[in-house]
């Protein structure tokens, strides 16, 4: 609620700066090798990873000109795509006789690969067979066949071929079209770029490869609006051909499953595509998908989209708090004022629906508001709009921020328990639980002394998977460990955040029991993919998605902390840059906005004179603050200047810090 608040007031700040229009590409270097993403669709199985029964020459179905043959009812070979893939799958065919079939299954983690069944994506199953297999009956063509378009797989690692007859079946030129962000040309032309050696981890290219696997996860969250997952298939099988928006690209919380919009799941999701594709049209289209349905009685927003959420079925004032912080991102990212002035009557009425819900001594009254976006929407012209907007927006943004200012005192007056040290679950609990803590320091209600005390007492939850959030026990929530990870560097404590990376989504990315390369939903305590087995997933640990966008957190953590850049208005028309040195010699990277390219490069000398290089915009303006270091800093070798923060301008300049 408060956080909804605090997005309102400042997105209508943002609306007192605007745009322009340009276009960047990325620099290329020694990171692209650890992008998992790829120039073409067609991707190919790169290992043999098993087979059963007879199987002739598997190996020749990693070459494009070889073929194997499966020669026995029940033979079964497992193609190893070696990272995460979707999408529908090809192959030449030669069947030996009319009475040759064969079938498929499919699985993210290799702790499901079957010959009977795939991972569950459909529902979840005591018996972990929920789908089962893509059955290719007899009689098969012979020559090239294509799985059927609604069967699409949206996620996963091993294909299974399995024989259904004793009749030999020869197979080649096995792949994969990627089904994925299928509005983008080319998967792997990034906008925005992270580098940096590690050297407190076992794997130094580790941060790049988990800034690449977060990236990475998000295209595979993006999926064209009428390949959405049928939540309403019968056992076994999947459906893939569900629409689940108005227009696409659409985002969606995961790769395999839900293939549903969830926006929740956008509060993580879109500010890594921001940093690494700049692609955020899904996130308009989902975005737009939800608002579309506001209730238009009370102006409540659903949970998450149909067909898997009933717009007249559970209500989430949480997920609806983060539809109305989606929009805020989104506009900060992309200054998309026309959309923004569409929605606004809808955006106005569900604050209102929350404002509802508050007590009488925080009510907020915007039916003025409605009635002035409202009379708005009818066309007219943009630049007289554009003033209009400005005059009303300069006089409700400051009253927003004073409601915004009252709330923030209410809420530590409600909730901060000096005896904890942290925020309790409500006013009578002395219950500390991750969320809330970890997102009271996100969204700046807490003093530096506050945050600094949360930052202690989260790392009370962590073992050596990561941070269990002690609200749903027995649980590793990366979505909520990507909002405690900023908290770490927010309250100074970097080498905690790094430390945390490297317990948790060096787990996600390492273990052998994950896809090891885009990122889990969530996990156990003890790291097992029994992600809540007893609340909702029937202890089914195949149903676990393997690619969910709301685990990318250190994506943007790095480049907005580490590397330290942040838009601070519209495209970054503002910007503030603040590295996070966290101990390590250098890094580099940045991202593209309509404005063109941010980027920054920074070194630590023999542990004391930091040099980098930013280059922005010209036109822009930004903010240099280098955080635990009182010395100045010199811009393009001038006079040394003190204090926190130093203006800089547009433009590329060099900075030496003197430490
Ligand atoms: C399949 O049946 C058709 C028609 O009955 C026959 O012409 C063809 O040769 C058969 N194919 C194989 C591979 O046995
Ligand atoms: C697994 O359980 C589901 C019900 O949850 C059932 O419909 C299905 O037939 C079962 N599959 C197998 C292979 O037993
Ligand atoms: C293939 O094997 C399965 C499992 O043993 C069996 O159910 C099926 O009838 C066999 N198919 C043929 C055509 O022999
Ligand atoms: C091999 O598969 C590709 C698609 O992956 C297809 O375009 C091509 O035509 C196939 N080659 C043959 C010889 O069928
Ligand atoms: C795709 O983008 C990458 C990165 O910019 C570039 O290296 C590659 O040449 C592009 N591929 C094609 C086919 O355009
Ligand atoms: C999905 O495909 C199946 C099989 O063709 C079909 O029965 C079903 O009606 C389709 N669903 C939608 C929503 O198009
Ligand atoms: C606003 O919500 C109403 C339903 O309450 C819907 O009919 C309308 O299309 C929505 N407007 C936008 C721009 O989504
Ligand atoms: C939701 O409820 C309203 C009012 O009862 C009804 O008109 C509408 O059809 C319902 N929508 C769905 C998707 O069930
Ligand atoms: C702020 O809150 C007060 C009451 O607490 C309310 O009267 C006022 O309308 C609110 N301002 C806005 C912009 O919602
Ligand atoms: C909200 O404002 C409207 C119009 O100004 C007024 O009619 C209504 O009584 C107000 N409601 C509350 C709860 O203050
Ligand atoms: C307060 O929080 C505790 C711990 O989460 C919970 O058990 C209790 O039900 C909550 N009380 C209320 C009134 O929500
Ligand atoms: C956090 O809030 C305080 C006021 O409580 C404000 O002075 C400060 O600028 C805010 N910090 C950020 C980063 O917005």
């Amino acid at each position: 609620m408060l956080a909804s608040y605090l997005a309102i007031s400042k997105l209508l700040v943002l609306f007192l700066a605007c745009c322009g229009l340009t276009s960047a590409s990325v620099l290329s270097g020694p990171w692209d090798a650890f992008s998992y993403a790829t120039d073409s669709r067609t991707v190919r199985p790169t290992s043999v990873f098993k087979t059963e029964g007879s199987v002739l020459n598997a190996i020749g179905l990693i070459s494009p000109a070889g073929e194997a043959t499966l020669q026995s009812n029940g033979s079964w070979v497992v193609l190893d795509f070696e990272k995460e893939v979707g999408g529908l799958i090809s192959m030449d065919i030669s069947p030996s006789s009319n009475a040759s079939a064969f079938s498929l299954s499919f699985t993210e983690s290799s702790m499901f690969i079957s010959p009977f069944t795939s991972d569950d994506s459909s529902a979840s199953s005591a018996n972990e067979s929920y789908d089962g297999v893509l059955r290719v009956p007899a009689p098969l063509p012979n020559g090239f066949w294509t799985q059927p378009a609604d069967r699409l797989r949206g996620g996963f690692r091993f294909l299974t071929i399995v024989s259904n007859d004793d009749a030999p079946i020869t197979i080649s030129n096995v792949s994969c079209f990627l089904s994925f962000s299928p509005h983008v040309q080319n998967l792997s032309d990034y906008s925005g770029y992270f580098s940096a050696k590690d050297p407190f981890f076992h794997d130094e290219d580790f941060l790049t490869k988990i800034w690449y696997a977060g990236a990475y996860t998000v295209q595979t969250n993006v999926i064209a609006v009428n390949e959405g997952r049928d939540p309403f298939v019968q056992s076994p099988g999947w459906e893939n051909n569900a629409t689940i928006g108005i227009e696409g690209p659409v985002i969606v919380d995961g790769a395999k499953r839900d293939r549903d919009i969830w926006p929740g799941d956008m509060g993580i999701a879109v500010p890594t595509q921001f940093v690494s594709t700049n692609d955020l049209l899904p996130s308009r289209n989902s975005l737009a998908y939800i608002i579309s349905l506001t209730d238009p009685t009370t102006g409540a927003l659903p949970f998450c989209g149909p067909p898997l959420c009933d717009i007249n079925g559970t209500k989430s004032d949480t997920y609806h708090a983060w539809t109305l912080i989606g929009v805020y991102n989104y506009y900060l990212y992309t200054g998309d004022i026309d959309w923004l002035q569409g929605i606004w009557t809808n955006y106005t009425k569900a604050l209102q629906f929350l404002e509802n819900k508050a007590q009488p001594s925080g009510l907020i009254n915007i039916t003025d508001t409605a009635d002035w976006a409202r009379s708005d929407r009818g066309g007219v012209d943009s630049e007289g709009n554009a003033l209009y907007y400005q005059k009303n927006i300069e006089a409700l943004a400051s009253a927003w921020s004073a409601n915004a200012t009252a709330l923030k005192t209410a809420f530590n007056k409600a909730f901060w328990s000096d005896e904890r040290g942290m925020y309790t679950d409500n006013a009578t609990t002395t219950f500390v639980p991750q969320d809330a803590n970890a997102l009271a320091v996100v969204f700046n209600l807490t003093t530096l002394e506050q945050a600094k005390s949360i930052s202690l007492g989260l790392t009370k939850n962590w073992n050596e998977f990561g941070a269990v959030a002690p609200e749903a026990p027995d649980t590793i929530a990366p979505f909520i460990g990507g909002f405690e990870l900023q908290a770490h560097f927010i309250s100074g404590n970097d080498a905690r955040a790094l430390d945390l990376l490297h317990r948790e989504w060096g787990y996600m990315l390492y273990t052998n029991l994950s896809v090891q390369s885009t990122l889990l939903e969530g996990y156990t305590a003890n790291g097992s993919l029994g992600y809540r087995s007893a609340i909702g997933y029937n202890y089914d640990s195949s149903y676990t998605s393997h690619a969910h966008g709301w685990s990318t957190g250190p994506t943007s953590a790095l480049t907005f902390y580490v590397l330290g850049l942040q838009v601070t208005s519209p495209r970054g028309a503002t910007w503030a840059l603040s590295p996070h040195f966290s101990g390590l010699n250098a890094a580099e990277g940045g991202f593209t906005t309509p404005l063109g390219w941010f980027g920054v490069s920074w070194e630590v000398k023999d542990n004391a004179i930091i040099s980098m290089v930013v280059s922005t915009p010209v036109g822009t303006q930004g903010t240099v603050t280098i955080p635990g270091i009182e010395t100045g800093l010199q811009v393009d070798g001038g006079t040394t200047q003190h204090g926190w923060p130093v203006s800089v301008s547009g433009g590329s300049h060099t900075i030496t810090v003197l430490n």
